[in-house]
């Protein structure tokens, strides 16, 4: 007789593991499939946390040796270790995946380690590394597998010259010239960490702007600000083909109808992530996916398959790690009978490169694109005497509202510690603030903070400080 929980979720990952916990919590027998050695996902493993840890190492390299002289700070023989940059990202994220196991185990959530996929409704089979198979029932099973980078003809992986972005975490040299692929979240993340240490970085971005979703001022500021920093942008330029020559790879691209080429020493593609939905057994199981490979569901994760339900990256909306446990925390709760919610007017986005870049809700184009009619308020980092005293000013805050209710319509972001400067804007959304709401609420000075009031003050037409 096979074993039974009440909940089994496939995917360990953030919006996997964060399910179980819930799950557990609620007083559900929930055990997590994960096929890695290690818990924590893409997110923890090979994305959020090593990017971070390594964006973190490379900037205080960068600061050190542009900056600190700003400071009156001055020194001689300013060098790197990068195998030992990388040795402390492997230890940060074996810290936090470590740190998952033991919630598991206090939680008592059971681990099942191999490759999860459904046998039919009810019913997950678990491959061990060494080929076992075991069956187990779930009154509920929840999909949790996330996504894997997107592969293109155009340029197909070796992992050695043409890399993805977990190749791109682990380099034991830094490349002389790095061909970006994509300049997404993932491709100027990437761009950063290896221009820092002193690689000439070129970006393809087949749009005409960097950060496709993001609104397009930010993304015009970031890219000035990256460019000044030495990184180069080929907008309007679609990769076509890669040749690898010996040591080196040959890119072919189409840039206004015309072909351009470039040479590297190392390719990275970060052309977007997919669904991982494939090799699950969902359609043995009857689970409906979507035209993009995604598991359809209802508002409450349910898959048109009963017990069955889905959520994170394998679903649609943003492929972000908080949504994606935002998402497991609702589905699961929703499972024990609980009424979860996951507002998704309110989901912060952030791109961690510096500046750093943080929105929450709509872009000017969306709301002229829907004809909305808004006001606007833009503050600038160099009139925040914060950001002044740290040297660290540029960048701006946006502000958009309600042309008649006043009523936060979109949050924009560009500057230092944007990342955490957007927490107080979700908030502001989840509580349905005004603009005024933002504007009236005291700030602490000096702060970073205070650009965010100002801005909101913008939308009045009363900023003091500008
Ligand atoms: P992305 O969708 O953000 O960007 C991919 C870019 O590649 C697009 O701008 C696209 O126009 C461009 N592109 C596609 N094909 C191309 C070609 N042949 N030639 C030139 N350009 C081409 O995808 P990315 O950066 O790979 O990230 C994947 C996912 O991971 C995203 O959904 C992102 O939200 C998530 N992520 C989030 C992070 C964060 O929150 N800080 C960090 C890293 C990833």
């Amino acid at each position: 007789m096979s074993d039974t929980y009440d909940l089994i979720v496939i995917g360990g990952g953030p919006g996997g593991y964060v399910a179980a916990i819930r799950g557990a919590q609620l007083g559900l027998k929930t055990a997590c499939i994960e096929m890695r050695e290690t818990l924590g996902g893409t997110c923890l493993n090979v994305g959020c946390i090593p990017s971070k840890a390594l964006l973190e190492s490379s900037h205080h390299y960068f600061r050190a040796k542009h900056e600190f002289a700003g400071h009156g700070i001055s020194f001689s023989d300013l060098s790197f270790n990068l195998a030992d940059m990388i040795k402390r990202k492997n230890e940060v994220v074996s810290g936090m995946t470590g740190g998952v196991e033991f919630l598991f185990k206090k939680n008592k959530v059971t681990w099942l380690k191999g490759i999860g996929s459904l046998v039919k409704p009810g019913l997950v089979k678990v491959t061990a590394k060494d080929g076992t198979a075991v069956d187990y029932v779930g009154k509920n099973i929840m999909i949790a597998t996330g996504s894997e980078p997107i592969a293109i003809p155009a340029a197909p992986f070796d992992h050695e010259l043409i890399c993805d972005s977990t190749d791109a975490l682990n380099w034991s040299s830094v490349p002389k010239h790095l061909v970006v692929v994509g300049g997404g979240v993932i491709g100027l993340e990437m761009a950063s960490i290896w221009s820092r240490l002193g690689a000439k970085v070129t970006v393809l971005e087949a749009l005409d702007k960097i950060l496709g979703p993001m609104d397009r001022g930010i993304s015009t500021a970031l890219q000035k600000i990256l460019e000044k920093e030495g990184i180069t942008f080929e907008l309007s330029t679609l990769l076509e083909s890669t040749k690898i020559k010996g040591a080196s790879v040959g890119l072919t691209a189409k840039k206004d109808g015309k072909t351009v080429e470039f040479e590297a020493d190392k390719v990275l593609v970060a052309v977007g992530r997919r669904p991982y939905t494939e090799r699950l057994g969902l359609l043995d199981a009857g689970v409906e996916l979507d035209a993009r490979g995604r598991v359809k569901i209802d508002t409450h994760f349910k898959t048109n398959v009963p017990g069955i339900y889905a959520i994170g990256d394998a679903v649609q909306g943003p492929m972000l790690a908080h949504k994606a446990e935002e998402e497991g925390i609702a589905a699961s709760e929703g499972i024990a009978g609980k009424a979860g919610h996951v507002n998704y007017e309110a989901i912060p986005g952030v791109v961690y490169t510096w500046p750093e870049v943080a929105s929450v809700g709509a872009t000017e184009e969306d709301l002229k694109a829907k004809d909305v009619k808004y006001k606007k308020g833009q503050f600038n980092f160099r009139a925040n005497g914060r950001a002044k005293a740290m040297g660290d000013s540029e960048g701006f805050v946006k502000v958009l509202a309600d042309e008649k209710t006043d009523r936060l319509l979109g949050v924009h972001i560009i500057g230092p510690n944007a990342s955490e400067l957007i927490g107080e804007v979700a908030i502001a959304f989840e509580f349905g603030a005004s603009a005024e709401d933002l504007a009236r609420a005291v700030h602490a000075h000096p702060t970073l903070t205070e650009a965010i009031k100002e801005a909101s003050l913008g939308v009045d037409g009363r900023m003091i400080h500008s």
